[in-house]
């Protein structure tokens, strides 16, 4: 039986602490005017010690299981996008794994800047379309505030942290993600890069720096604007529609003039677009899921719509997805006993957590080294002493 991917459950967390323009323009030399006519930027959400990339994320995963009505243990596949994971590894998704006490899920991390929300929804929507997996989240999430350099006006008035989920269910009723448009230029990675550590970095006063986001703004511009156009119109196309039944372009939120350029170039309203930058700045790979549960919450996505999906980002890379958006939202009464279950079930998850590793020191312990040689996999038949 062909399998379509739904979009059943959306969640979203945001650090509390709020951060202002002027608050910024303390720390360079720009002020809350030019941000807002440049960028559209009112404030943006920044990670206190608390908050970490895989807590954000789990706490986005948590409540779009409660939308999807679902038990951590229903998910077959957690992609978490991000440029900011907590470690190269272990996966954010690993941890978001064990935070959840989802024990049948595989988990990995996938990188592609901005973009990566756009990029893990196709993977997922197409492991679920082949009969692989049933159910899989899928998470972007980033902190940011933790990779700009604090004294580049030109990067660190742009960007926010936050996390942003969906859970995405196959069935046999067609609809859901109906295309999936996926590009990248590698020639102009240089344009918008962080380092990783498998390049030198440049050695300052204090020793090894920590790498820090850098950018050519304008050319990134210019890049973002051309290929929102052509994506959106490719994606739309794909799926048998046309620009006229689509409800709702849900774009990444990097800078409002890119947005109303785009809109411009596709001849639409700017009421088309979801826009909520103003709010959270760019919150990279989250900024697609946040707007797109602000766009529910607001009633800008009604059942029966058609929505467009489309981001850019580092890579440089780019992408679109066109969504039915079939979604029967449960009525709260029937989910309640569940959500009293995935509660209890949260507790658990700490509980198996720490259990495991508590019997993981236990077994090293009582058994020792794994070379000892009674530990020794057996030799295969013939092979030397
Ligand atoms: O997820 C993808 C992430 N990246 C993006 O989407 C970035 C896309 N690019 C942009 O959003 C814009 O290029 C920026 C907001 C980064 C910059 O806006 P712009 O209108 O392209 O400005 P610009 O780089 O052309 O600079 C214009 C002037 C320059 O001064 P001069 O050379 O004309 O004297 C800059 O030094 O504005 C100056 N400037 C600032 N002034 C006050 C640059 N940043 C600031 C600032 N405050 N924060």
């Amino acid at each position: 039986m062909t399998q379509y991917a739904h979009i059943t459950g959306w969640g979203m967390a945001v650090p509390e602490r709020v951060m202002t323009n002027d608050e910024i323009s303390r720390l360079v030399d720009t002020n809350d005017e030019w941000i807002q006519s440049r960028t559209g930027i009112k404030e943006r959400r920044v990670a206190d010690a608390k908050d970490t990339t895989s807590s954000l994320a789990a706490e986005a995963a948590r409540q779009a299981l409660e939308v999807a009505d679902l038990a951590p243990e229903d998910i077959d596949l957690i992609i978490v996008a991000t440029s900011t994971p907590d470690f190269t590894f272990p996966a954010t998704a690993s941890l978001v794994q064990d935070a959840l006490g989802a024990v049948r899920a595989g988990a990995f991390d996938l990188s592609a800047a901005c973009t990566g929300f756009i990029y893990a929804l196709g993977v997922a929507a197409d492991t679920i379309k082949s009969g692989s997996a049933k159910a899989a989240l899928v998470i972007g999430a980033e902190t940011m505030s933790r990779v700009l350099d604090w004294k580049d006006r030109g990067t660190c008035i742009l960007f926010g942290d936050g996390a942003g989920a969906f859970v995405v269910q196959g069935s046999e009723s067609p609809g859901g993600v109906l295309s999936v448009l996926l590009r990248s230029d590698g020639s102009g990675g240089d344009l918008l890069s962080l380092a990783g550590s498998g390049r030198p970095r440049a050695a300052g006063l204090a020793g090894f720096l920590d790498p820090t986001v850098q950018m050519n703004g304008r050319e990134v511009f210019r890049f973002a604007t051309r290929v929102m156009v052509a994506s959106t119109r490719e994606a739309v196309a794909a799926a048998g529609k046309t620009m006229a039944d689509i409800s709702l372009i849900i774009p990444h939120q990097a800078n409002r003039r890119i947005i109303e350029a785009a809109a411009r170039g596709l001849d639409l309203p700017e009421e088309k677009f979801m826009i909520n930058l103003d709010r959270y700045g760019n919150t990279s790979t989250a900024s697609i899921p946040i707007a797109l549960c602000e766009a529910v919450a607001d009633g800008r996505l009604r059942p029966n719509d058609y929505v467009v999906f489309v981001g850019f980002g580092g890579g440089l890379t780019w992408g679109a997805t066109t969504v039915h958006w079939d979604v029967t939202p449960l009525p709260a009464a029937a989910t309640r006993w569940h959500q009293v279950g995935r509660r209890t079930r949260y507790g658990l998850a700490r509980v198996r957590s720490f259990g495991r590793r508590v019997l993981r020191k236990v077994e090293g312990a009582v058994f020792g080294s794994p070379t000892a040689k009674e530990d020794e996999p057996p030799k295969p038949p013939g092979s030397k002493k």
